[in-house]
């Protein structure tokens, strides 16, 4: 797998550093409060699994997922949203984890539909934000790290499924797609 990573761009201790800095910011800013944090799957799983334990704060935590197709879900847009819905959003402290906002549209529709849900407060915080290749006017709340506009992999982030494993975020070799 190693021998297909052309350029490490964020190491595991450069991650572990800012999602300290990002769970020190959210136990702040939610002070008081016990947020519910909605992860998208799959990309979002290793980022969530070190940023929910970076918060000091009494939080659920709970999962969406977001594609293309799928079976039994729901569509918004282009975006098809699937979830468990055996909990409540309506007056909810939602802060979205994803793990990267590229051109917007994945996450303009989660958060509309989770709006239409009437939550308290919707926060989005990504690992990392590309905003490059931005489509739809969204913005992040808490961004852990500006993205090169490059295809990056690992720390949950997938190429075919692949690399989600690694434990830094880096740049595939041209061979890797072939
Ligand atoms: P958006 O809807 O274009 O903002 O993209 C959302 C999804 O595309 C992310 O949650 C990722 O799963 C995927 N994605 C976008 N850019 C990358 C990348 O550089 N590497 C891996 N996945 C990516
Ligand atoms: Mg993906």
């Amino acid at each position: 797998m190693k021998e297909f990573i052309e350029e490490i761009i964020f190491s595991q201790e450069a991650i572990s550093q800012r999602v300290k800095e990002l769970g020190a910011q959210l136990t702040e800013d939610y002070a008081g409060k016990s947020p519910l944090l909605i992860g998208v799957l799959k990309g979002c799983f290793v980022f969530l699994a070190d940023i929910a334990r970076s918060i000091d704060l009494n939080c659920e935590v709970r999962f969406i997922t977001a594609s293309s197709y799928g079976a039994g879900t729901i569509t918004s847009g282009d975006v098809k949203i699937g979830m468990d819905f055996d909990f409540k959003i309506t007056g909810r402290d939602i802060i979205i984890i994803e793990d990267i906002l590229d051109s917007g549209v994945t996450l303009t529709a989660l958060k509309g539909f989770i709006s239409d849900r009437a939550p308290a407060s919707i926060k989005i915080c990504t690992l990392l934000d590309k905003p490059a290749r931005r489509k739809a006017p969204l913005y992040a709340d808490y961004i852990g790290f500006e993205c090169p506009d490059e295809f990056v992999v690992g720390y949950g982030l997938d190429y075919a499924e692949n690399y989600r494993n690694l434990p830094y975020v880096a740049i595939l070799k041209p061979e890797a797609y072939s």
